[in-house]
This record gives C-alpha cells, structure tokens and sequence, in this order.
C-alpha cells in the first residue's frame, strides 16, 4: 500500500429485498459473515412486534389499535450474522415469532403505517452505527428504508421453488398449502398502500429458482466487491 498507510475501508451499505423463499435470510447472513459485515433481518422485527401485540391481546383485525399500540413495545435486535438474536422488552422471542400464528398475522400487523414508521427508524438507526457496513434484508429496504445503499439486490423465485424450499424448513409440511400461504401473504405485502413489497428500480435482480444457495451468496459477494472497488 503506498507509503504504508493504512486504508480504510468505507462502511458499505447492502438491501436485500424480496418475497419470502427466494434465500434472503440464508443468503444475507453468509455475505454479511463473509465480508465482515453486520446483518440485520427486518421481517424478525415485523414478527417481534406482531407476537407483542398477540400476547398482548390487541385486536389485529382493528389497525387503529394496533397503531396505538404501536409505540409500546422495545424492540432490540442483534446485528451479528453468526448469532442474531431479537427481544421484545428483553425476552429472547426468536422462537416464538416463527409460529404459525405469528406468520399468518404479522402482514397485518405491519401494513399499519404506525409500525411501519416505529420499525423503519430501528431500522435505519442500525444501518447507520454498524461500523463496517451492514446487509439489510427486508421487503422495502431498497425503496423505502435505505434508498441511498451502495448496493440494492432484489432476489426472485419462481413459487414453486420457494414452496419446495419453504416447506423443507417446516417439519411435515405440505407443499402445495405452503405454496398457498406464500402468495397470499406476497400478495398483501405487494399490495399494502405503506411501503409494499417492491424492487427499486435501481436494484440488481437475482433469480434464484435453479441457483444453489453458494452460487447466491457468491453472486452478492462478487457485486458488493465490485461496487467496493468501484467506491
Ligand atoms: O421475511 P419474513 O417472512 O420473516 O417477514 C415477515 C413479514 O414481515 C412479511 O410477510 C412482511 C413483513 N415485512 C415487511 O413488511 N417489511 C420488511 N422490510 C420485512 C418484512
């Protein structure tokens, strides 16, 4: 390195984007390990805040209590991709928040502007202190969240992959209802007035269907490396 100096290098920001069962999660978590880099998983935090406001029998089915409850709930999420942890006034709800009954309500919970609002400013926060750089997976980090990132992925699958992929991680699942399930809850996510599930129009498309989870992460490593020599 000339004269020795020591280079630094500047704090990369990722957003991954996409429906669920195209590999976001696995994939984000490898490329934030990787390169060093802190990894933070939104949908956890929209999980989190929908088991809160389950245990707390606020009435899902009625936005305008959720958005006052929205406020109450602390919400903390560790950002080390090799053991990220999430707590809800500091009890570890990493378990909980992947019931099923978490899952089927938390689009619900988070298409109320309130929660949206509460999350994205958790969200952006993070991403702002992570000292190295951070991936970022969600559903509305390219467009909403952080829509300056050096880096936008939106990863794809066809519904069929992502069913097969989906319900390989569920114990005695069933192909086709898990299929079902996922359209319907991409569909309300695509569909929410408040930040909805979209691809930014500067985001890189990555179609994941007959890639293997390697041949992903090594994709998103190669672009953030070449995004880093180009900075
Ligand atoms: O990634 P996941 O399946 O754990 O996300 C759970 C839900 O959270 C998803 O159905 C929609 C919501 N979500 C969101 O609205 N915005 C994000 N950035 C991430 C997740």
């Amino acid at each position: 390195m000339e004269n020795g100096a020591a280079r630094t290098v500047p704090a990369v920001i990722v957003a991954i984007d996409g429906p669920s069962g195209t590999g976001k999660s696995s994939t984000s978590k490898a490329v934030a390990a990787k390169l060093g880099l802190s990894y933070l998983d939104t949908g956890a935090q929209y999980r989190a805040i929908t088991w809160w406001m389950v245990s707390n029998d606020i009435d899902i089915t009625d936005p305008s209590a959720i958005a006052a409850a929205a406020g109450k709930p602390e919400i903390v999420s560790g950002t080390d991709p090799a053991e990220p942890t999430i707590t809800v006034d500091g009890t570890d709800v990493a378990g909980p928040i992947r019931t099923q009954e978490v899952t089927s309500k938390v689009s619900a919970v988070s298409a109320v502007p309130e929660v949206r609002a509460r999350i994205t400013e958790l969200q952006r926060a993070l991403a702002g202190s992570a000292p190295a750089g951070i991936v970022v997976e969600g559903r509305d980090i390219g467009t909403t969240v952080l829509p300056d990132a050096d880096l936008k992925i939106f990863l794809t699958a066809s519904p069929e992959a992502r069913a097969a992929r989906r319900s390989g991680e569920i114990k005695g699942a069933d192909v086709e209802a898990t299929r079902e399930a996922l359209v319907k809850r991409d569909a309300a996510d695509s569909s929410r007035k408040t930040s909805p599930l979209a691809k930014a129009d500067d985001a890189v498309e990555v179609d994941t269907s007959d890639l293997t989870l390697q041949q992903v992460i090594e994709c998103v490593v190669t672009l953030v490396e070449e995004k880093r020599a180009a900075a």
